[in-house]
């Protein structure tokens, strides 16, 4: 039920002209607008349809690619030392992340298990007392969406930032190039050029004598080899993944030197991420007509989320923009810095963020806007999974120092604490403040009643498809036996996922 344009548009400038439509009250009474009217106003004016996926390309999990792509996903064949998969720290389960402030990918003392329970080895000599991965796992849901950046920092990039190409338009920067310049190896699109990288990170996959001190290059033509089934060194036990590529590929009779390359590889990954669309969320129905698919509650918390702090708002929707819920772009809001970090500052134990990549101070702290779509699944939360509860991230954007100076660090796992955190977090917090008194900050100090937040939050959870929660929708991206497993080294995910 979509309102004629007229209504839509008389109501916008009711808003618009603050003193209301009108002259004598009872054209005021007759023009006061509905809470639905006021939400499909905010948000007709920001375009929000409520569906990301308008106008866009999107691979079927059916599709052989794609098929092939969750083969490879599960399989902990990519791992230099066979036991970590992508699966490990991104499972359609746990909301395609992996459920830990901090991931774990190699010497996991049981590979298998994922979640909460999920240790590193406490013996062996790259054992440092916590989770080795710096960074919290983002969700692989709806990363088709992304058209600007992937990672935290961003630091896969799309140079010329086509809107709903998914990175497709032009050259992409990945860390095998220099920032701004396109990697000619990067594949069609974000997601593809993404997928070089996890195996050639030692603490998410390779391990630390794979290939140790050897370029990407040659890692990467390790595990071609490892695949096509001409590893002297390693070779796997069972080993049917030309079968599986000249399936995934509709190849029938090309040969492995001609299919098993990692660009093929990656770009089988990329489409079964991609398929990963997880978007029928309340929120959308409530845009597309079904007033009664979220509560009053939630209605006000749109509000909340879409108008600025003048307008009475929290301002969220000035980063967190459009049906995508963010505008890829990077900024210092001083989240939690847990962890052993990514080797910056003085001692290695911060996290400079997209200064690492941009080299501008301003930057320094500052991380991308992450996507809201099924956020309730994907905690805990913040780029160090410093956060776990989502009441609690969303009270640090109202005031980051009050948050931090309140915020309990015990009640994180002590495997991810060390003893510099409060430090790190507060020279985060001293960024924000000293880009606030320069203007350059977009993080609107606003200030809301705890019916509020409560109104917020009820938003936020209407933003989540059911089907992330259900075993039975989520299964076709889960292979059963009945999907061959290639090379007898998939991740079988102990307990119910
Ligand atoms: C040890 C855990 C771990 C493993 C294994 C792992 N990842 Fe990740 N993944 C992460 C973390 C942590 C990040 C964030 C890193 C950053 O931003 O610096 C990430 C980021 C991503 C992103 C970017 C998402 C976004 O929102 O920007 C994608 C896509 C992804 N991983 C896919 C994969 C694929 C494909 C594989 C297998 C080839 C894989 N991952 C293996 C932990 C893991
Ligand atoms: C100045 C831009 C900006 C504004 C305004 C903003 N956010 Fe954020 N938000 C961010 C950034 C950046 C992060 C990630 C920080 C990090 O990873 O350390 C984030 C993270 C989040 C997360 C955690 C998501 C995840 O997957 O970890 C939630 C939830 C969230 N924001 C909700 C909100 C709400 C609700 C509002 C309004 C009260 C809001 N944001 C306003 C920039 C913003």
């Amino acid at each position: 039920m979509i309102q004629s344009p007229w209504k839509v548009s008389g109501v916008l400038a009711c808003l618009l002209l603050l003193g209301g439509c009108g002259g004598d009250s009872n054209d005021k009474a007759r023009f006061q607008p509905t809470l639905d009217e006021r939400v499909a106003a905010v948000a007709q004016q920001q375009g929000i349809s409520g569906d990301p996926s308008v106008g866009r390309s999107l691979p079927d999990i059916a599709s052989p690619k794609a098929q092939l792509g969750m083969q490879l996903f599960f399989s902990k064949g990519l791992g230099g030392d066979l036991d970590s998969a992508c699966v490990s720290c991104h499972h359609p389960m746990l909301g395609g992340g992996d459920d830990l402030s901090l991931s774990i990918g190699v010497e996991a003392v049981q590979p298998d298990l994922l979640g909460p329970g999920r240790l590193h080895l406490s013996t062996g000599t790259h054992f440092d007392g916590g989770p080795t991965v710096p960074r919290n796992a983002p969700s692989t849901f709806n990363i088709v969406f992304y058209d600007e950046v992937l990672f935290h920092d961003g630091r896969v990039e799309s140079l010329d930032k086509t809107a709903g190409l998914n990175g497709a338009g032009g050259g992409i920067r990945t860390p095998d190039s220099a920032f701004g310049v396109a990697d000619p190896d990067a594949g069609a699109n974000l997601s593809i050029a993404q997928a070089r990288f996890p195996v050639t990170s030692p603490e998410e996959m390779r391990g630390f004598s794979f290939e140790a001190g050897n370029n990407n290059a040659a890692l990467r033509t390790h595990l071609e080899q490892r695949l096509r089934g001409s590893d002297v060194e390693l070779a796997l036990v069972t080993n049917q993944w030309l079968d599986a590529f000249r399936h995934g590929f509709e190849q029938p009779a090309a040969d492995a030197n001609t299919l098993i390359t990692y660009d093929n590889v990656a770009e089988a990954l990329a489409s079964y991420q991609n398929s990963q669309v997880l978007i029928d969320s309340p929120w959308k129905a409530y845009r597309e007509g079904d007033l009664q698919a979220i509560s009053d509650q939630a209605k006000r918390g749109a509000l909340l989320f879409y108008n600025s702090k003048e307008q009475g708002g929290a301002g969220c929707a000035g980063c967190h923009s459009g049906d995508f819920l963010t505008d890829e772009q990077f900024h210092v809001v001083g989240m939690p810095q847990v962890g052993r970090g990514k080797g910056d500052g003085p001692d290695g134990s911060e996290d400079f963020g997209r200064f690492r990549e941009t080299g501008d101070a301003d930057d320094k702290y500052a991380f991308r806007t992450p996507h809201l779509l099924n956020v309730t699944e994907t905690g805990p939360w913040g780029h160090a999974g410093g956060y776990t509860s989502l009441e609690a991230v969303v009270r640090h954007h109202l005031n980051p120092q009050q948050a931090i100076d309140n915020f309990d660090f015990s009640q994180l796992d002590p495997a991810v604490q060390v003893s510099n955190m409060t430090a790190n977090t507060q020279k985060a917090l001293d960024q924000l403040a000293s880009l606030r008194l320069a203007g350059k900050s977009q993080l609107p100090e606003a200030v809301l009643s705890d019916e509020q937040v409560d109104q917020l939050l009820a938003f936020l959870e209407t933003l989540t498809d059911p089907c992330v929660k259900d075993r039975d929708c989520m299964a076709k991206w889960i292979p059963d036996n009945t999907i061959s497993d290639p090379d007898g080294l998939r991740l079988q995910a102990q307990s119910t996922l």
